[in-house]
């Protein structure tokens, strides 16, 4: 009845070791093993706890009676064809890493609203030149993806006075925040939007959204910073709207392919900020118990907490 780590990321073992020391702390019974190394006899394994497995692994192990995602995100797990029909995908949900993504968006947003980067170039030149800027009043944020991220970041901007709307697939109800949805609401979304904030999960519907028709609604001169996934973005469409001023900035920290390769044109823009797919990691020691608690669950035959629908993505 073991829990086994386990990613394709090779850069990952310092991380994974934390999560095994924390997780024997959190409950000495339960056996935990490391990927590839101290996986050991198959059968015992029921609990799959996982960053972009290696493919082929899950359907490997024939006792398998749940899958944990060690983020919020499942597309890393979804994206295996030949994941085991019915084994529960449960994410994590931990107040710890909505505060941490919520303050990396903040960050951004009043980063790119008191032109930071443009005071950093006039130094360089030793240039004394102030540069009028609107009240957060009258700056316009829209949040794609009004989940606990969307709902913690939008009140937290809404604190500092900026003027704040949120889009998501279904209704949602986040106090004072005037809320688009669906297909419909996108185009006065986006239009509303100087800088966007992406926070939706990665679906087939929401795969390259943040496109040259989605730039081509926002006023111009308008930004985006993606926290969510790579596959939103269509590249050469987010570095043309940049060097057609169409939009003036990008604060990315994921990418289609982590680690962003050396050569990627995202690294020398000038208008590209990068940071490495950290704005918000699972804190071990606060998310330790809900997957010790799942995997007694899913043992006990019971359902989990935090499961993924997997035909909606998430
Ligand atoms: C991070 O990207 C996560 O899915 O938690």
């Amino acid at each position: 009845m073991s829990i086994l780590l386990a990613s394709s990321w090779t850069d990952i073992s310092p991380y994974f070791s934390q999560w095994k020391k924390t997780l024997d702390q959190e409950q000495r019974d339960i056996d935990v093993r490391l990927y590839p190394d101290e996986i050991g006899d198959i059968d015992d394994i029921t609990t799959a706890l996982v960053w972009d497995p290696p493919s082929g692994l899950l359907a490997s192990l024939p006792k398998l009676k749940l899958i944990h995602s060690l983020g919020m995100g499942v597309d890393h797990i979804l994206k295996h064809e030949d994941l085991p029909e019915g084994v529960p995908i449960a994410r994590i949900v931990d107040p710890d890493l909505v505060t941490r993504m919520s303050e990396y968006c903040v960050h951004s947003i009043l980063h790119y609203h008191r032109e930071a980067d443009r005071y950093d170039r006039y130094q360089a030149e030793r240039l004394w030149k102030p540069i009028p800027y609107p009240a957060a009043s009258s700056r316009r944020i829209g949040i794609m993806g009004m989940g606990k991220i969307g709902a913690d970041t939008a009140m937290k901007l809404k604190s500092i006075g900026f003027d704040v709307a949120g889009w998501s697939r279904s209704p949602k109800n986040v106090p004072s925040v005037p809320s688009f949805h669906d297909k419909d609401g996108f185009r006065h979304f986006m239009q509303h939007s100087e800088f966007i904030v992406c926070l939706l999960p990665l679906t087939p519907d929401t795969e390259g959204i943040l496109c040259a028709s989605t730039f081509n609604m926002m006023p111009d001169g308008g930004g985006i910073i993606n926290v969510a996934r790579g596959g939103h973005v269509v590249e050469e469409d987010l570095i043309a709207a940049l060097d057609s001023d169409k939009l003036s900035f990008a604060k990315l920290d994921v990418f289609r392919q982590e680690p962003l390769p050396k050569h990627h044109p995202f690294w020398t823009h000038p208008k590209i900020r990068i940071t490495p797919h950290n704005a918000g990691i699972t804190n071990p020691e606060t998310a330790a118990a809900q997957i010790i608690k799942n995997h007694r669950l899913a043992l006990r035959g019971l359902t989990p907490n935090n499961i993924v629908d997997r035909a909606r993505g998430y």
